[in-house]
Parts: structure tokens; sequence; C-alpha cells
């Protein structure tokens, strides 16, 4: 199993939507996937509602549950959903503490079976459960929101991860995904031409466009692309930016029935 995590140092910058969204897109691509929520606040199971109850998730697998049990699997095939499982008001702070622990996340993750990509949705900040999962699953997801000073906290999050390789914490970035960036809007296009020049490998090619269909799809608990049976254009977006990351997970590697798929027999 693969896996990988997102690592944001603020909130608010669409790490969620970006979990959610791109979980979809990887299941949509043949790739078994679990959207694993670490967020003890709970946006992920918060946003897709009564269907959630019925498994008991990270909270359940970590106090010794079955898979199946803790799983939920959503109508999508190859798509299942770890939600953070429940988790009392007063209980938030210790979950978070006890999540913070890299061999619980390990833990977790080894527990895990038929799933072939596992992307950990992890709360705002560089330490707690955001650290724990990107020790165990070694590469991260850094979302930015589209602003002229985002990329100053770049070198911040890059110092973090160097601290943790030199302790022996084998971490990569995955990639620098700009979110919110504005269609047609001058200012967000420097900002991508400037990530594109500092962080020339890192920053990824594809960016998440500010649109008002993700509001709606996040009232809705749904991926943009199953807001309405004839999906936004927004929705295409993150199946390109699934296509970006294959390459980069190892996801790429030429299967046995990867031959071409003729229109005609
Ligand atoms: N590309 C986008 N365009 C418009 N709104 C967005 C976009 N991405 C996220 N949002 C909205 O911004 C808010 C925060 O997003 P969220 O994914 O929850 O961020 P985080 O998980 O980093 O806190 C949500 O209301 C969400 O619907
Ligand atoms: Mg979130």
């Amino acid at each position: 199993m693969i896996s990988f995590s997102m690592l944001s140092q603020k909130g608010g910058v669409g790490k969620t939507t970006v979990a959610l969204n791109l979980a979809f897109a990887m299941a949509q691509r043949g790739v078994r996937t679990c959207l694993v929520d670490l967020d003890p606040q709970g946006a992920v199971g918060l946003s897709l509602k009564s269907g959630t109850r019925k498994t008991s998730g990270v909270v359940g697998l970590l106090a010794g549950d079955a898979w199946d049990r803790a799983r939920l699997e959503t109508r999508i095939p190859g798509l299942s959903l770890l939600t953070t499982g429940d988790i009392p008001p007063g209980a938030i702070e210790e979950t978070h503490d006890a999540w913070s622990s890299l061999p619980t996340i390990r833990r977790l993750l080894a527990s895990m079976r038929d799933v072939d990509l596992a992307l950990l949705d992890t709360p705002a900040g560089i330490a707690g459960p955001t650290r724990a999962a990107a020790q165990a699953t070694g590469r991260v997801l850094v979302p930015l929101q589209c602003e002229p000073l985002s990329l100053r906290t770049v070198p911040a999050v890059l110092a973090s991860i160097a601290n943790w390789r030199s302790g022996g914490h084998d971490v990569s970035v995955l990639g620098l995904l700009l979110t919110m960036t504005g269609f047609r809007d001058e200012h967000a296009l420097a900002v991508l031409e400037e990530a594109w020049a500092l962080y020339p490998s890192l920053a990824l090619e594809t960016h998440i466009p500010r649109d008002v269909a993700f509001a709606r799809a996040s009232a809705l608990g749904v991926p943009v692309a199953l807001q309405a049976s004839r999906p936004p254009p927004v929705a295409t977006i993150f199946d390109r930016l699934a296509a970006e990351l294959e390459p980069r997970l190892g996801l790429d590697e030429k299967e046995a029935d990867d031959a071409p798929r003729y229109l005609l027999d």
C-alpha cells in the first residue's frame, strides 16, 4: 500500500477539499483509495453526514475493531473512507494527543486492507497528528492558498521536513499545490509563476481554481464531480491532479492488463 498525507501550517487552505476530491479521482482511475480523516474536529466525517455512523473509523480501528467494521465503503467503486469515528466533544484534545504518536499512526496504516492508496487528511499545523501522519507515510502533499505571501511559508515547511529527515524520518514532499487560484487573475498567475520558478520540481503544474462549486459540494458533502449529473468544469482538475501525482507515487508502473482499449472489436 502507498500512502501520503496532507500538510499545511494554515487552516482553511483547502486540505480537506483536495483530499476528498483527489481520493475520488484516484478511485475513478482504478486505484483502490481510502481517505482517512485524522482531524479530530472531523471535517471529512461531518460533511458526509448520516452514513458515517455505521462504521467505527479511526477510533474503532485503533481500539482493535476489524478493518471491515472500521471502514466505510462508498457507492463509488474503489473509494472507501476511514472517518474519525465517535469522539465525544470532551475528548477532542485527548484524541489529538493520542493521534500525535508515530507508532499509533503506523499501527493504523498496518491495519488497513485491500487498499492501494491511503490518503490521510490532517488538522492544520505541522505538529501533532500531522507530523505523525507525515512521518508514518513518508510523503506529504502541501496545499498553499494562492495569495501574494503564501510562498513565504514554504521555507519553514521545508525546514521542518529537513529536521525530521536529520532525525531519521524519511519524509519527502510529493508536491506543492496552489489552491483557490483565480481564473484569469494576474495576481494568481504571478504567484503560480513564482512557485514554478522557486520550486521547479516541487510546485505542481496542476492548481485548483477558486470556484463556488466547491462551496456547494462541501455543503452537500460530496466530491465536486458528484454534485450534479453533469459535473462543473473544475471537476476535471482532480483527474489531472491524480494523473500528475501517479508517477510521483510510483502508481504508474505498467500493469499486466495495461494495454490500449480499442474502440471496436
Ligand atoms: N478551490 C476552492 N474554491 C472555492 N472554495 C473552496 C476551494 N477549496 C476549498 N474551498 C472552501 O474553503 C473552505 C475551507 O476548505 P477546506 O478544504 O475545509 O480547508 P482545510 O481543510 O484546509 O481547513 C470550505 O468552505 C471549502 O468549501
Ligand atoms: Mg480540513
